[in-house]
């Protein structure tokens, strides 16, 4: 395997329930955390781990997203007429010129697994990467999916990227069994979606970075339906295991759940706070601001 990840998938299907209504005409990946929209993070990490082909499973809310990676020509004449080089030079730097955008259609949201399945006539490399855009994992210095495909190259196995959990927390994830080996880089023996906290077998929960093997659209064809009517990527990946080696990366980077409401504030409070424009005048605010009880 050739280091670096071509393909690179982004699921962006879900209902985005936790975020209604602000998600009723808009997918959560567009939701900005200061100014750029989730989705724009991910695919400027996908760029830096190499990626050429960035492949968006959209839902009902596919508009936005195609016309955030699209050519805005109305927009960016009006830049140039009032001399805005430098945003001009941001939006058109959005996706640079040899990475191309296909765009997929998941008709119905039946699960993560069905949304990369989805995506299977868009991927032919061995190995694609999968990012979940409301994952968002801070790291300039070293992007996340840069780290999954540098061990997924090392290891010539299927990378998916955990973190440690308080064992209460594991029934909110994806789980994996390392059989108790701790450290960055493990082999994975089994996987669970959302277990019982008392059946969970460690604290490592599975976070949206994937790099996966493309064996992986065979199995999910196969994979049922869960109570809740949707295939689980999770279990297409157990699966993989019966055939295929596949490893875990702890990455580092910050880490924010930007799905639900709690995690977006607190990406946008410390993106905020390192953000070259707002980010001292932001700090100072934030340092004088007084808890309400007190004003
Ligand atoms: P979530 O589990 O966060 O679900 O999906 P959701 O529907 O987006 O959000 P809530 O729970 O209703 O608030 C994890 C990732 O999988 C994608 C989502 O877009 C998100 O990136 N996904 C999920 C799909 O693309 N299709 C699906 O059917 C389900």
């Amino acid at each position: 395997m050739t280091s670096g990840i071509r393909t690179v998938v982004f699921p962006v299907a879900g209902l985005g329930t936790r975020f209604l209504p602000a998600t009723k005409a808009v997918p959560k990946e567009m939701l900005a955390v200061v100014d750029k929209p989730l989705i724009q993070y991910a695919v400027e990490e996908a760029v830096a781990a190499g990626a050429e082909k960035l492949v968006f499973v959209t839902g009902r809310t596919k508009n936005a997203i195609e016309n955030h990676f699209d050519m805005a020509f109305e927009l960016e004449t009006e830049l140039a007429a009032r001399g805005k080089d430098d945003l001009l030079a941001q939006v058109e730097a959005i996706v640079p010129e040899h990475v191309s955008c296909l765009y997929v259609r998941q008709r119905k949201a039946l699960g993560l697994g069905h949304a990369v399945l989805c995506a299977r006539a868009l991927v032919d490399d061995d190995y694609f990467g999968v990012i979940l855009a409301d994952d968002l994992i801070h790291n300039p210095a070293s992007p996340a999916l840069g780290q999954l495909a540098a061990v997924a190259a090392e290891r010539e196995a299927s990378v998916v990227s955990v973190q440690e959990v308080s064992r209460e927390k594991t029934r909110h994830y994806g789980v994996v069994d390392t059989g108790g080996a701790e450290g960055p880089v493990q082999p994975v023996r089994g996987l669970v979606e959302k277990p019982d906290p008392a059946d969970a077998p460690s604290n490592l929960a599975v976070v949206g970075r994937y790099v996966l093997s493309s064996r992986i659209f065979e199995l999910l064809a196969e994979t049922p339906p869960d109570h809740r009517g949707e295939i689980q990527l999770t279990d297409a990946m157990a699966a993989l295991l019966e055939h295929q080696s596949m490893v875990t990366c702890r990455f580092e980077g910050k880490h924010f759940d930007a799905g639900n409401k709690l995690g977006f504030l607190q990406a946008t409070v410390e993106l905020g706070l390192e953000h070259a424009e707002i980010g001292p005048d932001f700090a100072a605010w934030l340092a004088q601001r007084k808890p309400a009880r007190e004003s």
